[in-house]
């Protein structure tokens, strides 16, 4: 449906020096990749990873961002900031940011708005719980994590919107969903977009699945007709792993 999107999130891990040295091992193996493919580090290895990616059709995405320009917020990094430094995406609203560092559905609104209003493409994290799975109100947390953090979107600035359906229960633990689990909840993020939108930015949306996606069951999710593309944890530190999901992209 969306054009093909595979993002590493490397979470906290790596420092610049180790973040050049992945993304070099990286480099050659996704250079025939025919979709976009972005790697999501820490703040501090900004300025090495755009450095290194010179040259190649990777993008560095930044893993959050702060919705005021500049203030007294200590510890924050702005949109504003990262504009500056010319990245490219932000991932916004990642599951750990919620359940460890209190983001909130608004908190990550005022985060998109600063996000697009600074240039930047935005990856937003939508996802449920296993208690809210096993509730059978997925379709409803999905649709209301997304509703919020696009309330004041514009369609055009949709197109600058990737979201990332990533099921918590999934994040780190092996337990990937099932290709019809994923399947079913992206198809439903999609029918979301149609409604607030129309028809034609629904088909347009990339809709990611994350969660233990790796080398080995990467093309099936991938081959779903609502996955246009998947943001990696663990695997995308190996680089071998990782261009196996890129090649899997198609
Ligand atoms: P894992 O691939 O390690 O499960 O992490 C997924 C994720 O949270 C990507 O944002």
């Amino acid at each position: 449906m969306g054009k093909y999107v595979i993002a590493g999130n490397w979470k906290m891990n790596k420092t610049p020096a180790e973040a050049v040295e992945l993304i070099e091992a990286i480099k050659p193996l996704v250079a025939d990749a025919t979709c976009d493919v972005v790697v999501g580090v820490p703040f501090v290895d900004l300025p090495a990873a755009l450095e290194a990616v010179k040259g190649s059709k990777i993008g560095v995405a930044a893993q959050n961002c702060h919705w005021e320009k500049s203030g007294a917020y200590t510890g924050e990094i702005s949109a504003e900031m990262l504009k500056a430094m010319e990245v490219g995406y932000v991932i916004l609203g990642h599951s750990e940011r919620r359940t460890y560092f209190g983001d909130t559905d608004v908190t990550v609104q005022k985060r998109m708005r600063a996000a697009l209003d600074a240039g930047l493409t935005v990856i937003l994290c939508v996802g449920e719980y296993l208690e809210q799975r096993e509730q059978g109100i997925t379709g409803e947390i999905v649709a209301m994590q997304t509703k919020v953090a696009l309330g004041g979107v514009s369609e055009e600035e949709l197109a600058r919107v990737i979201i990332a359906y990533e099921p918590v229960w999934a994040i780190g633990t092996g337990r990937t969903a099932t290709a019809e689990q994923a399947n079913e909840v992206c198809a439903q993020i999609r029918d979301v977009i149609a409604g607030l939108y129309n028809d034609k930015a629904a088909k347009a949306v990339t809709i990611q699945y994350g969660g233990s996606m790796n080398a080995a069951n990467a093309a099936e999710l991938l081959a779903q007709s609502d996955v246009d593309g998947g943001l990696i944890g663990g695997a995308s530190l190996k680089p071998a792993d990782f261009a196996t999901i890129v090649a899997a992209a198609k």
